[in-house]
């Protein structure tokens, strides 16, 4: 998935990933992460996701880091936010009132960037990319998140053959291979949802579920 790729959907307005509501599998699982209500929390290819501004109003401090200039102009414009603008080796970072959101590539950001995010959330980031890019995100931002970070992970399971991706289906045993060296990860939900996603049906998929996961950086 090249970045134009990316840049095309968010210019032609072809944005289904956006919910207009926070996840209810946020809501339902963050509270039992116990975080301080101060924590940063990462979160990577945010979009201009409204999980950004649930997790604001909790308290938490927010890094996201996302590819589309656009899609960071209008998570603030939408929330009535101007935010000022500084440029540093990871992009241009937008910052105003608990959001600091750089617009850049998550894959190079460095761990002095990411070193006090003592949360992490990735909703439609991991499942967003193809098999090798999820390995290079592993390697990049994922490993480079501090000691005793941790969060939330939320994917996608269907038969991949099915229908093409994004979004990708990302099985547990992947998920497990790519976190595991660095990361304690624990499924906590797993919920079929084709019932909810029409769309999947009418491309032909028989079986969807979505799976949620907690995870804790190891030292
Ligand atoms: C499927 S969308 C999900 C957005 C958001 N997480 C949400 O739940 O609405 C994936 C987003 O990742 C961004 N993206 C893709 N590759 C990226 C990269 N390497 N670095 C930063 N953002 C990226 C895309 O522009 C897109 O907005």
């Amino acid at each position: 998935m090249q970045p134009e790729f990316w840049h095309e959907r968010w210019s032609s307005n072809r944005i289904g990933f956006h919910r207009d509501a926070p996840l209810p599998l946020l809501v339902t699982h963050w509270p039992t992460l116990d975080l301080p209500a101060d924590a940063r929390v990462f979160v990577p290819l945010c979009g201009k996701s409204l999980d950004m501004v649930w997790l604001a109003g909790r308290g938490h401090r927010v890094l996201g880091v996302e590819l589309s200039e656009m899609a960071v102009r209008q998570f603030f414009e939408e929330r009535g936010l101007v935010p000022q603008v500084h440029a540093t080796a990871a992009g241009a970072h937008h910052v105003a009132g608990p959001y600091e959101l750089i617009v850049g590539d998550a894959f190079g950001l460095d761990a002095a960037v990411l070193a006090d995010c003592a949360a992490v959330y990735d909703r439609a980031a991991l499942i967003a990319l193809p098999p090798a890019l999820r390995r290079t995100y592993a390697a990049t931002a994922w490993r480079r998140l501090p000691t005793a970070c941790r969060g939330l992970l939320v994917t996608l399971e269907y038969p991949q053959a099915e229908k093409a991706g994004p979004p990708f289906s990302v099985e547990a045993d992947e998920v497990h291979a790519l976190l595991d060296a660095d990361w304690r990860v624990d499924a906590i939900e797993r919920r079929d949802i084709l019932a909810n996603e029409p769309g999947f049906v009418a491309e032909g998929v028989t079986a969807l579920s979505t799976v949620v996961y907690r995870v804790e950086r190891r030292g």
